[in-house]
């Protein structure tokens, strides 16, 4: 029987059923469904309109079916279309002609809003709880790095040395600006909808600011057209999801990199590795391809919902279903990414030696000579050219830097001492910088940043 027999005669057609039918995925919305149909109860008795005996009967058909699903003991049925009807023909076969009051003023428009609502808050912040995890790992590792340090790119060509803790830290400052946007995502999405109906309220006396208190949302709707269409709070956890899987794609990357041959700049523990079928000296960084990989799935997750809302008349149309599927895969993946990445940093090893001598190598430190320059007195336009005219003469002649810049009348055996080993990284000094003062002042702040992150988190409801 569907939920509108009374409207419409015969059976529904196998192929709308087919395609209508969303149980397959929105089960996982059961536990918050039956919060929010207890919520639903208790304004009903409130309202008067069911009483207080009936409302309690209520309440345990709902624990009941709250039981069985949570023993993995709920059997759906093939006409339980969506987990609203499984929920509410359950209770009726549980509680009798009772049943059939819970859905009193209420609508299957408000009701998945309001679960998807709860649905989202909680997994916005397993999702920023991971990202934490993946941080303190991270920092853990730039504090065990003292006096590791390897080049710095730009254009993937090797810049200036740097500390591999900056680095590290570089990632982890991304991953702080990802946990803020989560949690203003929670925030603004924490409003109820429950009380909308289909779309324009109840003539019953219902009090929607009772039941989303009783949610912990932090208040109601203001239009209840907007409550029942409303799907930013969706778009904007897939975009949070997205820009976090790709923070994450561009670490993935780097470990492809400087796990390659060419690079030799981490060695990867074998638990976090895989090898070939056929090739057998193969040890490939799959977790951080599947990093990178990713990160498409999940714009392809946000950039397809957003072309679902495009254009959609007001109010709930049933094209809204369709944002269910690309939330749920999105959060489900993202978070495989954020633990196995944790873990692959956790166990991996720095190759110091050739990060150090990749860095050391002399055109890394040309910078520091036009600063030498500078200092003395030399525009630092002109100072560039004369470093830029030693490098070049380095490259066609047989004469090594060094030598060229101890010959050189402004540069001399002091400057040669910019080029020894380690010298560069040290003297970057100023705040934000990537050498040790400053990079310890910005471990000590990324510390506090992470644990009072950390500390937030778990004391935010989800
Ligand atoms: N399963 C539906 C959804 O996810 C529930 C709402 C159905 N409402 C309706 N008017 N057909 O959107």
């Amino acid at each position: 029987m569907t939920l509108w027999h009374g409207r419409l005669g015969g059976t529904m057609a196998p192929e709308l059923a087919a395609l209508s039918v969303s149980i397959t995925y929105d089960q996982q919305l059961a536990l918050v469904d039956i919060a929010a149909s207890h919520a639903h109860v208790d304004g009903l008795v409130r309202g008067g309109i069911v009483s207080s005996k009936e409302g309690e009967a209520l309440h345990e058909a709902l624990r009941l079916v709250g039981e069985e699903f949570s023993g993995g003991t709920f059997e759906i049925h093939p006409t339980d279309e969506d987990i609203h009807t499984a929920v509410e023909r359950r209770v009726t076969e549980l509680c009798g002609d009772i049943g059939a009051k819970l859905h009193t003023g209420r609508s299957r428009n408000d009701q998945v809003a309001t679960d998807l609502r709860l649905w989202t808050r909680q997994a916005l912040k397993d999702v920023a709880e991971d990202v934490v995890s993946l941080q303190e790992v991270l920092l853990q590792r730039a504090l065990g790095a003292y006096g590791i340090y390897l080049p710095g790119y730009t254009h993937l060509q090797r810049a200036q040395p740097v500390l591999l803790a900056h680095h590290l830290g570089a990632h982890c400052w991304a991953l702080s600006r990802d946990v803020e946007r989560l949690l203003q995502s929670m925030t603004r999405l924490n409003v109820s909808p429950l009380g909308a109906g289909a779309l324009a309220g109840s003539s019953l006396a219902l009090s929607p600011d009772e039941t989303a208190a009783a949610l912990g949302f932090d208040g109601h709707f203001e239009n209840s057209m907007d409550a029942v269409s409303d799907r930013d709070f969706v778009a904007e956890a897939l975009f949070d999801i997205s820009l976090l899987g790709i923070h994450l794609s561009r670490m993935g990357e780097e470990i492809v990199l400087w796990n390659s041959d060419e690079f030799g700049f981490c060695v990867l523990d074998d638990s976090y590795a895989t090898g070939s079928s056929m090739l057998p000296q193969k040890k490939n960084a799959d977790i951080a391809e599947l990093a990178r990989g990713k990160a498409g799935r999940f714009i392809g997750n946000l950039t397809g919902l957003l072309a679902t809302l495009k254009g959609l008349p007001m109010a709930y149309n049933r094209d809204l279903q369709e944002d269910k599927e690309p939330l749920f895969d999105s959060v489900h993946q993202i978070r495989l990414v954020l633990r196995a990445l944790a873990g692959l940093y956790a166990t991996t090893t720095w190759n110091e030696e050739a990060m150090a001598a990749a860095a050391d190598a002399p055109g890394a430190a040309a910078v520091d000579l036009a600063e030498f320059l500078v200092v003395n007195g030399t525009p630092f336009r002109q100072a560039h050219s004369i470093i830029g005219g030693l490098v070049a003469e380095s490259l066609s002649s047989s004469r090594s830097l060094s030598e060229l810049v101890r010959d050189h009348d402004l540069l001399g055996e002091e400057a040669v001492g910019l080029l020894e080993p380690g010298v560069s990284v040290n003297a970057k000094t100023t705040p934000g910088g990537a050498g040790p003062v400053p990079v310890a002042a910005q471990l000590a702040r990324l510390e506090d940043r992470v644990s009072s992150d950390r500390a937030l988190l778990r004391s935010l409801q989800g």
